[in-house]
């Protein structure tokens, strides 16, 4: 099974990589210029000191799609909608993660904060943009900040909810999910769950700040006997 992150260039998107890498999972590395994605594998290389690794490689967005069998959005909100327009048409039977946050910079004001997109949250205006294209959509990793994933060398001290209206497919991300110590998946609920799990990365944000760390999590307590 291959993983394909789609604008996985960035930040959140490296690190949700190094950490399907390190789990033994192939994956691609997709950006909006191949060459651009190539550089940030070997940069992966580097940083896991491991020059021969094979089950990394980067590729533009659209070969990233075409090539995947499950794939991630980690674009900044701005980017979904033109991203999406261009891998649509390879979605087909796939699932389709969504990692974006509808997030702002307020002049003056909370560093970062929410707004609502037309469909209710971010992972509902991909699956409105999806929809037709036979994706199904789930939303994941939104509360997971891209320091706890880049750490790679501790555990992830988080959960991660998991909202989506097909539960085959949100049990499919969640195996996934957990094969990155420490994080454990959480079933959210419905993929309109996401207009909650969206806005707390928000609030998360702001408690990184003024705690002054990058690792702040969200843990739930008391769903599963442990
Ligand atoms: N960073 C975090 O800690 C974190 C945590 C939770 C959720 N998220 C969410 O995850 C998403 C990605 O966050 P990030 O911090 O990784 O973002 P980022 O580093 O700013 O951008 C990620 C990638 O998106 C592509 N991109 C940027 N602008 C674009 C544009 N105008 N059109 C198309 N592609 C564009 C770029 O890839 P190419 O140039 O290679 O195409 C870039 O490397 C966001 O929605 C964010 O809210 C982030």
């Amino acid at each position: 099974m291959k993983i394909a992150i789609l604008g996985g260039t960035g930040d959140q998107g490296l690190g949700i990589a190094i950490r399907f890498v390190q789990a033994g999972e192939n994956v691609i590395i997709g950006s909006r210029k191949a060459e651009k994605a190539e550089k940030a594998v070997e940069e992966i290389k580097e940083l896991l000191k491991e020059k021969n690794l094979d089950n990394i490689e980067g590729l533009s967005n659209e070969d990233a799609a075409k090539k995947g069998d499950i794939l991630i959005l980690t674009v900044p909100i701005t980017a979904q909608k033109p991203t999406l327009e261009s891998v649509k048409e390879f979605v087909n039977g796939k699932i389709f993660v969504d990692a974006t946050v509808p997030l702002q910079s307020n002049l003056g004001g909370t560093p970062m904060t929410y707004f609502i997109p037309w469909e209710g949250s971010a992972a509902e205006e991909t699956e409105a943009i999806l929809k037709g294209n036979g994706a199904k959509i789930v939303s994941a990793f939104n509360n997971i900040s891209s320091s706890s994933l880049m750490n790679f060398n501790e555990k992830v001290d988080c959960d991660c909810l998991i909202s989506g209206d097909d539960a085959d497919s949100k049990k499919i991300v969640s195996e996934l999910i957990e094969k990155i110590p420490g994080i454990e998946c959480i079933d959210a609920g419905p993929l309109e769950q996401a207009r909650t799990v969206e806005r707390i990365t928000s609030l998360l944000i702001g408690l990184n700040i003024r705690y002054k760390t990058h690792y702040g999590g969200l843990r739930i307590t008391g769903l599963k006997q442990k």
